[in-house]
């Protein structure tokens, strides 16, 4: 069994035309659209649904928020390892089987879901960097109409109840075989997939009372596309959550935005990767959030 990547979310919403704009927005395809559903992809292929919050297919979420993401999909390799998952995981819980995914909760009650990865290759386009006599762009321009079309979804994030970290990380590390990249002891744990690089696919926020669900990640290719993308969505109207900076765990780019779907999404580009060489850094205090923010650089 090998969790490689995040292959769908799955949003109950309160107000389907307003999710539905926002993800057009952020620059997701959109496959459908409809009063009761509407689904987009990712260049990589991986499906984010909007169903109407009271869907009697939806798991409950511990969110106290109407409008949230109720199940994240983890993708598996084959077949052989999704079965040895759905029976490891049958003995202390309940797994049931909707529309080609196992469904179960983890140690806060939040959706989970694995099912086959399907991933399609995409075409990513590399903006060579020029600098002193090092000229690898010449005679060629950056170009101006260039628009965010997120690459991949990288990573989601939920908040957890403090007194519940050990157990709500260890279920990820022991049961799904997540690996550890960076834990702080007044901030929370970064883990990344078995058959992953990114320094996170999962980041559990360690918080005094609160269980909720925190934000979506979408990869682009550079900090250009963070900012375009970014300058983009204030364009139309939608509110930032954060100015754009870089993180110092993880080191990627960010900007994030409030989601109507639910919690945030976040532009990313050029985030540390992790392999089985790398030994899990363990904080005291949390070395910051940013390397570096700016006030507005929009305005
Ligand atoms: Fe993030």
């Amino acid at each position: 069994m090998t969790i490689t990547r995040v292959e769908k979310l799955i949003y109950g919403v309160e107000n389907m035309k307003a999710g539905g704009n926002y993800f057009r927005d952020w620059g997701v395809t959109e496959v459908e659209s409809g009063p009761e559903q509407t689904v987009f992809r990712t260049r990589t292929n991986q499906t984010i649904e909007l169903r109407l919050a009271d869907d009697p297919s939806l798991p409950p979420s511990p969110d106290p928020a109407k409008s949230t993401l109720r199940r994240a999909v983890w993708g598996v390799r084959d077949a052989d390892g999704l079965k040895e998952m759905s029976e490891d995981l049958a003995h202390d819980r309940e797994v049931t089987e909707l529309d080609g995914v196992l469904c179960f909760a983890d140690e806060s009650g939040n959706g989970l879901g694995l099912m086959l990865e399907a991933p399609i290759e995409t075409d990513v386009e590399i903006v060579p960097h020029n600098v002193n006599t090092t000229e690898p762009r010449m005679n060629a321009v950056i170009n101006p109409a260039a628009q965010a079309n997120p690459i991949r979804i990288g990573h989601v994030v939920y908040m957890i109840e403090m007194a519940d970290r050990e157990k709500a990380v260890s279920f990820y590390l022991d049961r799904l075989r997540f690996r550890l990249s960076d834990s702080t002891k007044t901030g929370g744990d970064f883990m990344r997939c078995e058959g992953g690089h990114d320094h996170h696919n999962l980041f559990l926020v360690s918080r005094a009372d609160r269980n909720a669900f925190d934000h979506a990640s979408f990869e682009v290719e550079n900090f250009d596309m963070v900012m375009i993308g970014g300058k983009f969505m204030k364009e139309k109207g939608w509110d930032q959550d954060t100015t754009p900076g870089r993180h110092i765990l993880g080191s990627n780019y960010y900007w994030y935005f409030k989601n109507p779907a639910g919690g945030r999404t976040e532009y990313f580009a050029d985030m540390d990767r992790m392999d089985d060489n790398w030994k899990p850094r363990i904080w005291d205090d949390s070395p910051g959030f940013a390397l570096w923010t700016v006030d507005d650089a929009t305005s």
